[in-house]
């Protein structure tokens, strides 16, 4: 089969993976394509591939100047952060910034996002129904979280979301947006670097302000933000999505009788909001199921497809929070793993505890089939959620 679509990656049936990338699994795991003109570009789409790719850092790796002709890009565009580069640079900058996320912090992180979200739960009861529980819950939570953890201002998501996880338009507009945020961060480094320091910015300032500089730490704050806001924002608006249009499954929640936990897990596997995880690039000439990757090819991971693999188990298009756990990959896998994942699962279990608890009557304010989808972008999710009570 052709690929027809050249976004075909980043394109989803409503919570579903698309039929192509569906097909794609059955009968080309490991295919030839070219993405927004990437020449060289293979889509990998089986659970256990995937898993090979994304675990094997020493044949696949993530630094932009391993691409074909990619060294002048690299020179160009730097994103800072994590996810495009590799070690010792990726090492080091992950150590600074992991004592953050070990579990004995994250849980202690509990009774601040406990209240984040009670409050906006009673902004919500005051506003009344109906609401659009993206804008007026997801958003408002998971910037809250990120702003309480970083020790920056809410408002800071300038340049952030839609304009530089949506593939539709063309690549510099993902790339301006990825500058004008690492500017207004720069910005705020600046100010604590000078001034009162808070949250996880300032322990960094304070700990190891003399070996970054402003534009390193603005790399790595930024790349948290980005890695943070839009990826949970959109698990809490289309988890909703989930539970509300499942009745045993929300009431087994506000009751208690299906563990969060297991709930929350399936969640991220089905509804899987990361399409894709960062790009990799061969290091040099390997193979994967017969297909020749070349060194420098572009090799790119669809999440959702491998994390409903049947080879995984049964029935795996729907959510089962009795199945067995298992492997999925919503947060990637290998040394890029998501770093925010303790943290993003704490606050989807008090998300959705605490939203199906205080309000028992809630439900969908339009028909489930007139929700609608981002259409072309790597952090998928709902546009919006209106619902009523
Ligand atoms: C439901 C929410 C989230 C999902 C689905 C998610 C998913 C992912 C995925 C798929 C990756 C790429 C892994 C790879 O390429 O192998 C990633 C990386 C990352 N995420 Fe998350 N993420 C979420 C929340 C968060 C939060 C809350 C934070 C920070 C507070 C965060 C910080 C990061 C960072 C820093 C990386 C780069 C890690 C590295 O390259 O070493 N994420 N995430």
């Amino acid at each position: 089969m052709d690929i027809r679509h050249p976004l075909l990656p980043v394109m989803r049936d409503g919570l579903d993976p698309h039929e192509d990338l569906v097909r794609l699994r059955r009968e080309r795991p490991v295919a030839a394509f070219s993405m927004l003109g990437l020449r060289e570009a293979w889509l990998v789409t089986r659970h256990d591939d995937v898993r090979t790719v994304l675990g094997d850092a020493g044949t696949f790796g993530n630094d932009l100047s391993l691409a074909r002709d990619g060294a002048p890009v690299a020179g160009q565009w730097q994103p800072g952060g994590l996810g495009f580069h590799d070690s010792p640079v990726h090492t080091r900058r992950r150590r600074l910034l992991a004592p953050a996320f070990r579990a004995h912090v994250v849980r202690g992180m509990a009774p601040r996002i406990e209240d984040i979200v009670a409050a906006q739960l009673d902004r919500l009861a005051r506003a009344g129904p109906p609401v659009d529980l993206v804008r007026a819950l997801a958003e408002p939570v998971a910037s809250g979280v990120m702003s309480a953890l970083v020790g920056v201002p809410r408002a800071c998501r300038r340049g952030r979301g839609t304009s530089r996880f949506e593939l539709s338009g063309d690549l510099g507009t993902s790339v301006a947006a990825v500058g004008r945020s690492l500017d207004d961060v720069r910005r705020l480094v600046g100010r604590q670097r000078a001034g009162p320091r808070a949250g996880l910015l300032g322990r960094l300032l304070d700990e190891h302000g003399d070996q970054l500089d402003d534009q390193e730490l603005a790399g790595l704050i930024d790349g948290l933000l980005t890695g943070g806001l839009d990826t949970t924002a959109s698990m809490i608006a289309t988890g909703c999505l989930v539970l509300l249009q499942d009745d045993r499954l929300a009431a087994s929640v506000r009751g208690g009788a299906a563990p969060i936990d297991r709930v929350v897990d399936e969640l991220l596997r089905y509804v899987c909001v990361a399409q894709l995880a960062f790009p990799r690039f061969a290091r040099r000439d390997t193979s994967l199921k017969g297909q020749r990757i070349a060194a420098g090819d572009v090799v790119l991971c669809s999440l959702p497809t491998a994390s409903r693999d049947p080879a995984l188990g049964a029935a795996m298009d729907t959510v089962d929070p009795r199945r067995r756990t298992t492997p999925h990959l919503a947060f990637g896998f290998g040394v890029h793993r998501c770093l925010g994942a303790p943290l993003a699962r704490l606050e989807l279990r008090v998300v959705f505890s605490a939203l199906l608890r205080r309000f028992p009557g809630l439900r969908l304010a339009v028909p489930a089939e007139r929700v609608g989808f981002k259409r072309f972008s790597v952090i998928h999710g709902v546009e919006s959620l209106p619902v009523t009570w």
